[in-house]
């Protein structure tokens, strides 16, 4: 896959991809080409039976500095409506197999969002989270007043929100944002690892898995559960479940088929 704004590397392990976040210079800024390539990329890999989970990255400076602030600057409320750049971000979520952040460096704005998009964060000790977008006028709009809220809780998702001040990795740990933090030398690997883990199991439970836990993050709970429960049922439908289960008892690896 070619593009300008990111890099896609299939077999970084067995069965991970890994899309990497392109512009160095501008630390990564996300402009509106950036996230149209990162929504491809997504789906094309999404179809992909080659791949079973997905790592996203930037650089050792920069997971990404936010939305491109040089062209936001001059558009309009209407411009902004018709860009209509969120049906852009939604898509992303959409996205059925797991994702593993690897950030270091600046995850702020726009770029801490896109890590709130993903379903684990593996983070550099040099990393540092935040949502600035108060220091120019705006505010969060890619969810992260909803997900900073959900993953940290009111106190500090509002001092983030409402100072822009940043969290460094450990703090970011400490309030359950991310996984966990690693040396910077190690946070691309740690989740690649942590992507490569992941792939050993069966694709379709891991898919309903991932499906379910962020219905509990998305709904009232009681409607988690009941959706939790009807893809727990629907997995035993598989030949993975029961091979999956078999080797347990049998006291062996299991062959995952995706079947
Ligand atoms: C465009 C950006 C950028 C951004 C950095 N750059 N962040 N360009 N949009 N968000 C560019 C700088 O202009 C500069 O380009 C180059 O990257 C290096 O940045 P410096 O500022 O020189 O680096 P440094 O002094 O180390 O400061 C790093 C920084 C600062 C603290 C991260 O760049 C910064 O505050 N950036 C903006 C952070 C921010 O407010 N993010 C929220 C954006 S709004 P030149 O050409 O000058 O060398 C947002 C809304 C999302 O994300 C809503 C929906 C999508």
């Amino acid at each position: 896959m070619e593009f300008e704004f990111i890099l896609v590397e299939k077999e970084v392990a067995p069965y991970v991809a890994l899309i990497r976040l392109n512009r160095p210079k501008e630390l990564n800024a996300l402009n509106l080409g950036l996230m149209l390539e990162l929504k491809a990329a997504f789906a094309a890999l999404d179809e992909d039976d080659t791949v079973r989970a997905i790592v996203l990255t930037g650089n050792d400076r920069a997971f990404a500095a936010g939305a491109d602030i040089k062209q936001m600057a001059g558009k309009g409320a209407i411009d902004m409506l018709k860009i209509d750049q969120f049906s852009t971000w939604d898509a992303i979520r959409k996205t059925k197999k797991p994702i593993v952040a690897a950030v270091s460096g600046f995850a702020l704005g726009g770029g801490c969002e896109l890590v709130m998009h993903c379903d684990m964060i593996i983070a550099s000790d040099t990393a540092k989270f935040g949502q600035p977008e108060i220091n120019i006028g705006v505010m969060p709009g890619a969810g992260g007043t909803q997900r900073l809220t959900k993953a940290v809780g009111k106190a500090l998702a509002m001092e983030m929100v409402l100072t822009g001040k940043f969290i460094s990795a450990e703090e970011a740990a400490a309030a359950g944002l991310i996984n966990r933090v690693v040396p910077e030398a190690l946070y691309l690997e740690e989740a690649i690892k942590l992507a490569a883990d992941i792939a050993t199991r069966s694709p379709i439970a891991v898919q309903l898995a991932k499906e379910s836990v962020l219905k509990a993050f998305d709904s009232h709970l009681q409607e988690g559960l009941y959706f939790e429960r009807k893809n727990f049922y629907m997995l035993f439908a598989t030949e993975d479940q029961k091979e999956g289960m078999n080797a347990f008892v049998e006291k062996r690896k299991a062959e995952f088929k995706g079947k």
